[in-house]
């Protein structure tokens, strides 16, 4: 996703309780950063505009969701969109997190962690290109780095608009030991609950294309 800077994206992010400015700096102790600690701890990567964040911190004030992005600009207009809905609702954001880091190498930012109960991955870039496939966010050698991460009822759940990619993925799931326990490839059709809709999720089923999900669990 292409964006151009926006000057005030980064200001913002400096001024926003919810955002860390130095993931390397925090040694991994997050969950001290929400009012309820205690609570299940999930992450969204590639978070990119923020909009399914932001539904599933107002769905489920029960859990904790951390939102990782490369992009600070994009971070920048997360922030925008978490602000203004939670005000809508009349809500404060006290069970939403984001930052900027490069998910290739999530296990630095949390070390020693093993109890995260979600992680979603929403129309991440499908790197066509067999010498890049290494890149995608489903790799196996990304899924090893969740794994390691997950509580042992975790999950992860995965959409996209891409068919080979999401085809690929499923080989790769089961190649990092996973167990998909759940699998459309339209979810419009589907009976499959709760899963707000994604700025990219939106552009593409606009142009008719279904969006793909899977549930994953370690065996
Ligand atoms: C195609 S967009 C999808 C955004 C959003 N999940 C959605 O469904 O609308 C992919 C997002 O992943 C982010 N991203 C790609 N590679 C990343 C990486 N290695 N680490 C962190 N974020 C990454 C991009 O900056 C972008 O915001």
């Amino acid at each position: 996703m292409r964006m151009r800077k926006k000057q005030w994206a980064q200001p913002e992010l400096n001024d926003c309780p919810f955002f860390c400015k130095d993931a390397a700096a925090h040694q991994g102790d997050w969950r001290k950063e929400f009012c309820r600690p205690e609570a299940p701890l999930c992450l969204e990567l590639g978070c990119g505009k923020g909009g399914f964040l932001s539904q599933m911190g107002l769905a489920h004030p029960e859990q904790n969701f951390i939102g990782i992005d490369l992009i600070s600009n994009m971070l920048g207009v997360a922030r925008r969109r978490i602000v203004a809905d939670y005000e809508a609702a009349g809500r404060e954001v006290e069970n939403l997190l984001i930052f900027s880091w490069d998910i290739s190498r999530i296990k630095e930012i949390f070390p020693g962690e093993k109890n995260i109960s979600a992680i979603y991955i929403n129309f991440c870039n499908p790197w066509p290109k067999a010498g890049h496939h290494k890149r995608r966010l489903t790799h196996p050698r990304q899924l090893e780095q969740y794994k390691a991460l997950l509580s042992p009822d975790g999950k992860i759940i995965f959409k996209t608009d891409d068919s080979p990619l999401f085809e690929a993925s499923v080989e790769y799931f089961r190649e990092a030991g996973f167990r998909i326990e759940y699998l459309t490839r339209n979810l419009g059709e589907s009976d499959f609950p709760d899963s707000p809709a994604t700025e990219h999720q939106l552009m593409f089923e606009a142009e008719g294309i279904p969006t793909k999900l899977l549930v994953a669990r370690p065996e």
